[in-house]
């Protein structure tokens, strides 16, 4: 952990050397790299989050080692160099790995891939060496034991020797088996290494339903992914879409013990055949063996051109030593295998001028830095503004209106800025100072202690309205048809709409006046409301944008009441005990039914029609049971607790979640305890079977 104060200073002293201004004292500067390059670490794996691009990092780990390398007296046991500790995560039991998961060296050119394959040579005595190359995935590294066929141990890296016991969520990505059958080769236990990666359609779809639900999009896959490992409900990992590729045997040991330093064969290649044919999901035509460096090389620029093409991201190749044998033979440093050489790609970077910097007030009221900067075209895009996310960031990172910025899409759809790039200042820049006031209603901002974000809390601030608004028609909420965002922004400086009920008592005469509305317009937009009024009640509840609700739990959540509103009796209990709601959803479900704008706000939209109910329009079967309530204890054998809740909902009842004077039914089955008791002495209560409230129901219904 570092404080704010040694943060500012590492980010400073971060800075200077990586623009080169390393101190000519060889002590002072080993001294100065290794603090930075303790920090960056810290920031990449504990934090993820980190302030420097892998190049940037290289530049400062290169130059430790080659000053080491000059001044070997400077060489100390616990430089980064001699070492591959990384600081490590506390939540989660520390287990050591068979054997230390290294790193790779990195190379840029076919320069460097000749000076490891002249190096491989030596260190191998071959003349000629096969290489086998592999995607560079950008992602978290694991490793799996799997101990007479069965996975009984997962592990993030860590500091290489020591990581994470990450078991709970390996087991809920799919793409890595429980079970392989290992043993018909006649290991017993084996590690395999890989990478945990966020698939890019996987990951544009979780930002774009975060956006929908007034959460910051993640910022990028690799980060998404690491932190996704380490969180402490496996539910919630599960729910990031992570997947695992297998690229590496770390260690095997045969039936009688006995360690072997091969799978199937002496090939890296064939292995991961193995592996494949294993169940294992490995790089399969993006793979491939040459013969020699030179078709490596020759290759390098087909993958670099292919890359946009895969669902994941690669941020390189990584070449290979194939044969085990010279593997073992060639061996590794501290921090990497001599047999095996990362090959990155270009970072998909470009620089631009940073001419402004915006501001946009979320739906929630968290304000957004956007930056402006001259469009520039990048990767396949155009751009020309990007999210500065909060004023933390721009701080950090001593971003100024009117910098050369250097931004990029590397590893990430959403481009970002990497930082400004200081050499090009003129003394121009003007330092960045946030904004006091809300851009729309200028009141007085708030940063609440725990957020990055400052926030305009004025309930009535007519840019939430809007944004509320745009967010409530929108496809993955009411989905009204003929209705979008520049429709609602123009409705709003008409004045014709000021919240969302104002949508279903539009003034058509006086929209018909508006320039470019026509009859045939009209009447869409009214065909779009009436329709919308029939959605089911999962997207009004979308609609209204709930914090951390978004459609697949709406689509759960809007099953569990007849009427959306039913939601305030709940209790935070209840509500965790349904599947998949952690205190977090609860905390924000219990905040948005018991604020009392929201709850007229959604008796307004029943009054216009909206439905509110279960189901697709249809509302409760009949209201038979309406004023009734009900609670059900013990085992039940007949249907289960929701389809009790659901039949009593259904006809205009409710299920209580205690015994009190409120309930006039409590349903017992077998083993009825505490509840049972409380009703009898109650004396108010009928207790009836489950068989009783089937025929009941009946009766009633009939
Ligand atoms: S092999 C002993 N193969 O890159 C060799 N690593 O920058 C260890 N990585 O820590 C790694 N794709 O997490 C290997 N096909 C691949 C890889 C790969 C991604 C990661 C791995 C490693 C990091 C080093």
């Amino acid at each position: 952990m570092y404080i704010q104060e040694e943060i500012q200073a590492l980010n400073a002293l971060s800075r200077s050397l990586i623009q080169g201004l390393t101190p000519d004292d060889p002590k002072q500067a080993v001294d100065a790299l290794r603090k930075v390059i303790n920090y960056h670490d810290w920031r990449y794996y504990v934090l993820s989050e980190p302030i420097v691009s892998d190049y940037e990092y290289d530049v400062l780990f290169k130059e430790l080692r080659a000053i080491e390398d000059a001044h070997p007296a400077l060489l100390t046991a616990d430089s980064p160099t001699q070492r591959v500790a990384r600081a490590l995560n506390e939540d989660f039991e520390n287990v050591e790995h068979t054997i230390p998961m290294l790193s790779l060296d990195n190379s840029y050119n076919a320069d460097d891939l000749m000076d490891f394959d002249r190096r491989v040579k030596e260190l191998s005595g071959e003349a000629q060496v096969a290489y086998t190359v592999e995607p560079k995935f950008d992602g978290a590294s694991i490793a799996l034991i799997y101990e007479n066929d069965i996975l009984t141990r997962a592990a993030t890296r860590g500091n290489g020797r020591f990581g994470d016991n990450i078991t709970n969520n390996a087991k809920v990505i799919k793409s890595i088996p429980l079970k392989a059958n290992f043993s018909q080769y006649g290991i017993r236990k084996i590690e395999l290494r890989g990478e945990v990666i966020i698939e890019k359609n996987t990951f544009e779809a979780m930002n774009a339903s975060r956006i929908e639900n007034g959460q910051d999009p993640f910022q990028n896959a690799r980060n998404t992914a690491s932190g996704g490992l380490r969180m402490k409900d496996p539910n919630q990992v599960a729910q990031r879409g992570l997947e695992a590729f297998i690229y590496q045997i770390g260690y095997v040991q045969d039936d009688a013990g006995e360690e072997l330093k091969i799978g199937q064969s002496y090939s890296q290649h064939a292995n991961t055949d193995m592996l494949y044919q294993l169940g294992f999901k490995v790089p399969t035509e993006e793979r491939g063996l040459f013969k020699s460096m030179d078709e490596v090389i020759a290759f390098t620029s087909f993958w670099e051109d292919k890359r946009d093409d895969y669902n994941y991201e690669i941020d390189g190749l990584v070449v290979k030593v194939d044969d085990y044998r010279l593997q073992t033979k060639i061996g590794a440093t501290s921090h990497h295998p001599r047999w095996a050489m990362a090959y990155k790609f270009k970072a998909k970077q470009a620089t631009t001028k940073l001419l402004d910097i915006d501001y946009q007030v979320g739906r929630t009221g968290a304000i957004t830095p956007v930056a402006k900067v001259e469009p520039v075209f990048l990767a396949g895009v155009t751009i020309s503004s990007i999210s500065l996310h909060n004023e933390d960031q721009i701080k950090e990172k001593d971003i100024r209106i009117g910098d050369t910025v250097l931004i990029e899409r590397a590893g990430d759809v959403i481009p970002y800025v990497v930082g400004p790039v200081k050499d090009a200042r003129t003394g121009s820049e003007k330092p960045f100072q946030f904004i006091q006031t809300c851009p729309s209603c200028a009141s007085d901002l708030v940063k609440p202690g725990s957020e990055a974000a400052w926030r305009c809390v004025n309930i009535e601030c007519p840019a939430q309205a809007e944004e509320r608004m745009i967010h409530f028609v929108s496809k993955g909420a009411m989905d009204i048809d003929g209705l979008g965002k520049d429709i609602v922004k123009r409705f709003m400086q008409e004045g014709l709409i000021t919240s969302i009920p104002d949508l279903y008592q539009l003034d058509y005469e006086k929209i018909l006046q508006l320039e470019g509305w026509k009859e045939k317009s009209v009447e869409n937009l009214k065909k779009g409301l009436e329709a919308s009024k029939g959605n089911p009640s999962w997207r009004l509840m979308v609609g209204l944008g709930v914090r951390h609700v978004g459609s697949t739990m709406a689509k759960a959540l809007a099953q569990q009441v007849n009427h959306l509103l039913d939601f305030q009796d709940w209790t935070t209990e209840q509500l965790v005990d349904l599947e998949d709601v952690g205190p977090k959803v609860a905390e924000s479900l219990q905040e948005f039914f018991t604020n009392p704008q929201n709850v007229d706000t959604i008796k307004a939209l029943e009054g216009l029609g909206v439905n509110v109910h279960r189901g697709e329009a249809a509302g409760a079967a009949s209201q038979q049971l309406a004023g009734k309530t009900f609670l059900f204890t013990g085992s039940l054998t007949q249907f289960t607790r929701d389809e009790a809740k659901a039949m009593v909902e259904d006809h205009g009842g409710k299920v209580l979640s205690g015994v009190s004077t409120k309930l006039n039914y409590l349903v017992a089955g077998e083993k009825a305890g505490s509840k049972l008791k409380k009703a009898e002495a109650l004396g108010t209560i009928e207790v009836i079977d489950e068989v009783t409230f089937l025929s009941m129901l009946k009766d009633m219904i009939a």
